[in-house]
Formats: C-alpha cells, sequence, structure tokens
C-alpha cells in the first residue's frame, strides 16, 4: 500500500493562525488556506503539514489538543477541512496531519475524567505521589516550566507534564491509550490526509517507575525518555495496525538526535519512521536551544548537515518551523536579506532528502522585536522571562527574548502591502511584522529576482531533478570558516553548490575538473554533453572565472557533465 512518493515532493508548512484569514476575525483559518491553495501550487510544492487544527485552549497554540477528531472553531470545521483537502488533492498536493500524542490538553476529557481515581481514564497518565509532602515524584524538568510535576488539588496527586501544566503527558504503556492513538490515526486516514508529523514522538516511552535522572545536564530526566525502553514496539505497532494500510508516511519530530541514534527507527524494511526532523543543524548558533545563544559557527552547521546527509537514508530538510526565529536573522542577515535568503535557500534545497518550507519563508520575513514581554505570547519565552528577571534586570533579559522566542516565526504571513499585510481585514490576532510594506508575497509575484521567483525556480528544478533527489553528496570544503560547498553527482550529472555564509569577501577556486570543462567548453571543445552551465546565483557572475572573490551571503550553483 505504501509508496515513497514524499521523496520526490516539497512541502510546505502551515502555522494556520498566521497564515490568512478568510472570514475576517483576525485569525488564519482553513478559509483563507482554501483560498492560497493556487499560490501554494504555484510555488510548486506537493505537499502541505498542517501545524495542529484540533480544538485546544492554545496554551501551547494547538499543541495542546483537547479533541483529537474535530477542527478548532477558529479554523472552521470539518467540512471546510475535507473542502482544502479534496481541492489539495485536486492539485496533486498531499496533505500531512500534526499528530501530537505525547500528551493532552489538561481540558481534554480524557485528562478531566482521569482525575477521579476510580475512572478507567486514571491509567491513561502518570498520576503519582509525592516523594514527600510538597516534593515532586521525581527531579525531572518541564522544557515550559521548571518542574515537570504539578499538584493537583482535587486528586491529591501529581501529574506529569514534560511541557507546560496544560499540556499532560499520557502513559503510552497502558493499552488502552494506544488504541485510542490508533483510533485517531484511521480518523483522519480515512478523511484521506496522506501523512502524520509525529511531534515530540522520540518522549512518548518513558522509563519504568519514573526515576530521578541522576545525571541529567541541560533538562534533567530528558535522557531517561528520549528513546524509552518500549518508543521501536509502539511505533511498529502503529505501523503494523494502522499505517501500513494506507498510502501514507510519517516524520517524527525528534529533538536530540544524532543519525547514530536515527538509524534503528529509519533503517531496514519496516521502518518506524519514513522520515526525521532532526535539531543538530539548528544549533549552529546556539547550545540545545535558541535560549542559550553562540556566535554563528559554520563549522557546526556543516558538521551537522554532513553527517546528516551521509549517515542516515533520508532525512527531512529544514531551516525554519513555527518553533525557531527566522533564519534570514539568524544564520543570514537582516541586511543583505534577500541575497542571504537565496543563499539560505540553496543550502538546503538542493541536498538528498524531503525539503519543508515554512510559511513565510519563501518571502524572506524575519524576526520581530516588540517593546514588552506582555507583547509576547509564546509560554517558553515567557518561562526564560521569568526565570531569568530574577537574576538579571528586565532591559538585559528582553533582548535574549526578542531573538530567541518563538512567536518571531508566527507573525502573520505578510500577504502585501495592504492593511494588516493582507492577512486580515480587521486586528490581527498577533503582531504583524512592520517591514511588511516592504517584504511581502505581492510585491515579489512579478519581480523575476525575488526572493519568491528564487523559491520558484529552486522548487520546480529539484522536482524535475534526479540528480538532486537521489545524487550522492560530498563536501568539497570541509575545513572552510566561512564557505559551504557541495557537490551532487549522479549518473554523470554534477552539481556544485556554493554558499557564502557572511558577507567578508572569501577567496574561492573552482575545483580543477569543472575549471577544465568550462575552458573546454569555451574553446567550443568536447565537453561530454551538457555545456557547463551557473543555475542559480544572487548577484551577477561569470562563468569563465576559475578563481573569484565572494561577495556578502554569495551563492552559485553550477551544474555540468563528467
Ligand atoms: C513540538 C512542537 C512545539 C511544541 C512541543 C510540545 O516541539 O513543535 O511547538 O511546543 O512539541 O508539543
Ligand atoms: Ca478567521
Amino acid at each position: 500500500m505504501r509508496n515513497d512518493w514524499y521523496k520526490d515532493r516539497v512541502f510546505y508548512q502551515i502555522w494556520p493562525r498566521s497564515f490568512m484569514d478568510g472570514n475576517g476575525d483576525g485569525i488564519g483559518d482553513l478559509y483563507g488556506v482554501y483560498d492560497r491553495l493556487d499560490y501554494l501550487k504555484s510555488l510548486g510544492i506537493g505537499g502541505i503539514w498542517f501545524s495542529p487544527l484540533y480544538p485546544s485552549p492554545n496554551a501551547d497554540f494547538g499543541y495542546d489538543i483537547s479533541d483529537y477528531c474535530a477542527i478548532h472553531p477558529d479554523y472552521g470545521d470539518l467540512d471546510i477541512f475535507k473542502k482544502v483537502v479534496a481541492r489539495a488533492h485536486e492539485l496533486d498536493i498531499k496533505i500531512v496531519m500534526d499528530l501530537v500524542i505525547n500528551h493532552t490538553s489538561d481540558e481534554h476529557e480524557w485528562f478531566v475524567k482521569s482525575r477521579d481515581k476510580s475512572s478507567p481514564y486514571r491509567d491513561y497518565y502518570f498520576w503519582k505521589k509525592g516523594k514527600k509532602p510538597g516534593k515532586a515524584p521525581n527531579n525531572w524538568d518541564s522544557f515550559f516550566e521548571n518542574e515537570a510535576w504539578s499538584y493537583d488539588l482535587e486528586s491529591g496527586e501529581y501529574y506529569l507534564h514534560l511541557f507546560s501544566r496544560k499540556q499532560v503527558d499520557l502513559n503510552m504503556d497502558n493499552p488502552a491509550v494506544r488504541e485510542e492513538v490508533k483510533k485517531i490515526l484511521r480518523f483522519w486516514l480515512e478523511m484521506g490526509v496522506d501523512g502524520f508529523r509525529e511531534d515530540v514522538i522520540t518522549f512518548i516511552s518513558k522509563p519504568e517507575g519514573l526515576p530521578d535522572d541522576r545525571f541529567g545536564v541541560g533538562v534533567r530526566g530528558m535522557r531517561l525518555f528520549e528513546s524509552g525502553p518500549h518508543i521501536h514496539e509502539y511505533l511498529q505497532e502503529f505501523r503494523t495496525d494502522v499505517l501500513d494500510h494506507y498510502d501514507c508516511f510519517v516524520l517524527g519530530e525528534a529533538p536530540m538526535m544524532t543519525p547514530k541514534k536515527a538509524r534503528p527507527y529509519l533503517a531496514g524494511s519496516h521502518p518506524d519512521l519514513d522520515l526525521m526532523f532532526n535539531f543538530q543543524h539548528m544549533e549552529a548558533d546556539c547550545l540545545f536551544t535558541e535560549y542559550i545563544p553562540l556566535p554563528f559557527s559554520l563549522p557546526k552547521l556543516r558538521r551537522a548537515f554532513d553527517r546528516w546527509q551521509k549517515d542516515v537514508p533520508w532525512t527531512a530538510l529544514y531551516l525554519e518551523n513555527h518553533d525557531h526565529p527566522r533564519i534570514i536573522s539568524r544564520y543570514g542577515s537582516e541586511k543583505y536579506r534577500v541575497e542571504s535568503g537565496k543563499m539560505l535557500a540553496v543550502s538546503y534545497l538542493l541536498q538528498k532528502g524531503t525539503p519543508f518550507v515554512y510559511q513565510g519563508q519563501e518571502i524572506g520575513m524575519t524576526n520581530i522585536a516588540l517593546p514588552s514581554i506582555d507583547d509576547y505570547v509564546d509560554c517558553m519565552a515567557l518561562k526564560h522571562y521569568y526565570n531569568d528577571v530574577k537574576k538579571k534586570p528586565a532591559e538585559k533579559v528582553l533582548p535574549k527574548i526578542q531573538k530567541a522566542t518563538r512567536d518571531n516565526a508566527r507573525t502573520p504571513v505578510q500577504w502585501s502591502a495592504d492593511k494588516n499585510a493582507g492577512f486580515s481585514t480587521a486586528d490581527p490576532w498577533f503582531p504583524v511584522n512592520p517591514n511588511y510594506r516592504e517584504v511581502n508575497a505581492a510585491s515579489q509575484e512579478n519581480d523575476p529576482d525575488s526572493l519568491l521567483n528564487f523559491y520558484r525556480a529552486l522548487i520546480a528544478f529539484r522536482s524535475r531533478s534526479e540528480l538532486v533527489r537521489f545524487g550522492d553528496y560530498e563536501d568539497l570544503a570541509p575545513a572552510h570558516p566561512h564557505l559551504y560547498v557541495y557537490k551532487r553527482s549522479c549518473k554523470g550529472e554534477n552539481l556544485l553548490v556554493l554558499c557564502s555564509f557572511t558577507e567578508k569577501p572569501c577567496h574561492f577556486r573552482l575545483p580543477e575538473d569543472l575549471s577544465a570543462k568550462i575552458a573546454d567548453a569555451s574553446l567550443g571543445g568536447a565537453t561530454g554533453g551538457m555545456v557547463p552551465e551557473i543555475i542559480f546565483n544572487n548577484y551577477p557572475c561569470d562563468i569563465a572565472e576559475k578563481e573569484f572573490t565572494t561577495r556578502p551571503y554569495e551563492t552559485r550553483v553550477y551544474r555540468w557533465n563528467a
């Protein structure tokens, strides 16, 4: 039943609240999505991943689900969802849902019922007595709060939440919970969806007895529940019992994942997951998360890229999603917004794997800086802020939040220079980036040099090219501090991808074989087929240059035959 079509497509991620408001209440919705499907088609994408569309109290904007088999009224209803799926399928666009099963909302009826000790739902979650009065059952940390346990007065016990106290961890060891997961999978597959992006899926199996973490650095507990004892068993069960019976794929989000640890998930004829979202290449300017900032390091980025290209059979490629600040503001430069935006697009879209583009990335949206902490809504930012202001003056803390918060990626998409960036006729639920008059989709639509049209061309090229999708990957400058240079090759066809990650000039000399081919061609000699050419560039350039000095964030892609 299952096919490998996900290897041939570029996906687009929609974070629904900020994508497009179709009914004029200031909140993005499925009516807006329906309206923009042609735009997405024009970008060349072959699939959409929806961040959660389900009913949710929005403690973590949809990642706290209170009903898995419905649509949040802010976004529409099942009717409009079905229309979106049908129209997307007509356009040959696949639909991927977010499956958040590590935890439910505390407002989900399972959790509400589980407060009663005699309820069959009690064992859906991890309810435990404290070590002693006032002391949590273990020493684990939460990603969004300080402790991973909250005390429930009604129940007289603690419950586990690796994220916020409104995101309660499910007990996946309970077979009834696994049956619920299968029901949810079937519900959406029967409605025609084509796959799932599984939220923090590598955390769903907790160690027996939930012991203290005695060595933990960073988030305590993580090394115990990351790839926990039954993880492969549970993922296999979901595949065998449900996923294998549909033409769909599964993509797991996997914090702290390394290629070595990923292999058991991805290898073999019946892998647990088809793809993984790893985080290693998102740590080139920070440690673990954006909240521990470091200077940007190309060697760190390259190491992550190289290893995931070489050490796993297939991977998911991305530079942005709803959890990270905008990439131009991080690895590129707001001063060289368009140039660095193009370079960044090239840096990952020509790698091997299944690429994802996040809403607004294709038009070069950048971070926003809001004047006060009260303007921010990301629970992770709020945790860091309130912890840090205990130790440092607020004016020192706010700049770090402005840089690191996930809210940077969650501002409304900038469709035009009209009021509210064309996102909504009403006041948007969250501020629009004031740069929308300059940075918006409409103004780029007919400009052949725009970032939007660059993305279109790159995606179209990739979709036609067997070389990009399946060719070998080789790093040609493994030690350069600022230039990332890789070669792709397949059946005698080659690409050389040059990306400068600096505004400083760098000297670069083409490899001998490519130089020789170019020289041959200029003399009209035999080139074995195709004349070498530069197929993507962000500055005017001349193929005759054997060596040259790069301009800020320059990129060039050469194509030639061996
Ligand atoms: C994933 C999501 C993130 C969410 C977290 C908890 O990392 O991408 O947005 O906050 O899981 O569900
Ligand atoms: Ca709306």
